[in-house]
C-alpha cells in the first residue's frame, strides 16, 4: 500500500491541522522542524519549544523531525526525544533552505558537507532506538546535484527510508520539482524512497507514483486549507471515484479547526494563527479575498465564526 504523508511544515503542521489530514486518511505526519540544540537548552517547560512536541492521541503516526549540524547534539536529542515513546520515527532535516539555517550549515546546508552530513545520520540512527529516516533535496545548486551519492551514504548509515523534495536549495520553492531525480534515487537504493514536491491534486500524485515508482508520497503545500487531498488520493490510488468536499463540509472543518486551536492556544494566538489558515481553506473560492479582508481585522473569534457561517450562506444562495 502506498504511503501518503503530511510533510513537516514550519507554522503549519502542528496537531490540530495533523489530525484533520489524518482523519481523512493520511498515513503519517511529521512535526514541524524542532532544533535540535533548541531542544536540548530551551527550559522544558517553554510554551513554544513544548507546542512543536506534542502528539494528539488521534494521530496515527507521527514522526519527529530534528534539524542540526553537530553529530553529538543530534545523537543527545535523539536519544531523548526517542525515549519519550511519544513518536514512531526521527526524521533529519536535510532539506530546509531558509538562510538563517542552510547558510548556518544546517538542513540543506549539510547537503555541502556530505562527510558531516554522514556522521550526523550514523550518530542519531545509533542513539535512537527508534527508526530514523532523512528528507533531501536534490543538491545545493544544479551544479552540485548530490542527492545519489547522499542517498547511498544515508542508506549505508542505517537510514529506514529517505524523503527527496526534488528540487535543489537554490531553487528554494520555485520551478519544477524534478521527479526524473526522484526515481533515480527510488532505483539508486533498496531502502523505501517517498518523493516530494508539488502534488496539488490526486491527478498529480497518482501520475508522480505511476512515473516514479516511489513508495510513498508527500504533500506539503497542497494540503495547506485542503486536508481533504488525502482521501482524494487515497481514492485515486484504489481506482475509485475522487470527490469534492461540498461548501458545507469545508466550513465545517474550518470551525472545527478554530475550535480546536482555540483549546489549546492562547485566544490571541489562534485567532492570528487562523488567519492564514482560513485564507488557505477559501483559497480559490468567489468572494475569498474580501472575506479574508474582512476576518483579518476581527478579534473576536465567535465573530469571525459568524462571519464565516454567513458566508457560507451567502455563497450557497448565488
Ligand atoms: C511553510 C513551509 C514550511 C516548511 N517547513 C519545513 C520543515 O519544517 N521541515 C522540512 O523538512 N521541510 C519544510 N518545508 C518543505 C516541505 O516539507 C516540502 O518539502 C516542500 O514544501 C515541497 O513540497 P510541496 O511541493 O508538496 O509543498 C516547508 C515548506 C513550507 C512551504
Amino acid at each position: 500500500m502506498t504511503s501518503v504523508r503530511l510533510a513537516p511544515l514550519a507554522g503549519v503542521t502542528d496537531w490540530p491541522f495533523r489530525v484533520l489530514c489524518f482523519e481523512q486518511g493520511c498515513d503519517c505526519a511529521y512535526t514541524e522542524m524542532v532544533s535540535a540544540m533548541g531542544y536540548l537548552c530551551a527550559p522544558r517547560d517553554l510554551p513554544a519549544a513544548a507546542c512543536l512536541l506534542e502528539r494528539d492521541p488521534r494521530e496515527k503516526k507521527l514522526i519527529l523531525q530534528l534539524f542540526g549540524k553537530e553529530p553529538d547534539i543530534m545523537a543527545r536529542a535523539a536519544e531523548e526525544l526517542s525515549s519519550l515513546d511519544r513518536y514512531e520515527g526521527i526524521d533529519i532535516n536535510m532539506g530546509c533552505p531558509a538562510p538563517k539555517i542552510a547558510c548556518a550549515g544546517e538542513g540543506s546546508g549539510l547537503l555541502r558537507t556530505p562527510d558531516l552530513a554522514e556522521d550526523i545520520m550514523k550518530a542519531v540512527v545509533k542513539a535512537s532506538h527508534l527508526p530514523v529516516s532523512v528528507k533531501l533535496r536534490l543538491g545545493w545548486d544544479q551544479d552540485s546535484i548530490n542527492v545519489l551519492d547522499m542517498a547511498k551514504r544515508a542508506e549505508d548509515a542505517g537510514i529506514s527510508e529517505i524523503t527527496v523534495h526534488g528540487r535543489t536549495r537554490q531553487q528554494q520553492y520555485g520551478g519544477e520539482a524534478d521527479w526524473r531525480a526522484i526515481a533515480q534515487v527510488k532505483q539508486a537504493v533498496k531502502i523505501p524512497v517517498l518523493g516530494n514536491g508539488d502534488i496539488f491534486t490526486a491527478e498529480d500524485g497518482l501520475r508522480r507514483l505511476r512515473e516514479s515508482g516511489v513508495d510513498g508520497l508527500m504533500i506539503g503545500r497542497g494540503a495547506m486549507g485542503n486536508p481533504w487531498l488525502f482521501s482524494q488520493l487515497k481514492a485515486a490510488t484504489q481506482g475509485e471515484t475522487v470527490h469534492q468536499p461540498t461548501l458545507h463540509e469545508r466550513m465545517e472543518t474550518v470551525l472545527r479547526h478554530y475550535d480546536m486551536l482555540l483549546e489549546w492556544k492562547p485566544r490571541r494566538v489562534a485567532v492570528n494563527e487562523m488567519r492564514k489558515h482560513i485564507g488557505w481553506y477559501l483559497h480559490g473560492m468567489r468572494g475569498a479575498a474580501q472575506m479574508r479582508a474582512k476576518i483579518n481585522l476581527m478579534d473576536d473569534p465567535e465573530q469571525v465564526k459568524d462571519a464565516l457561517r454567513a458566508f457560507e450562506q451567502e455563497t450557497e444562495l448565488t
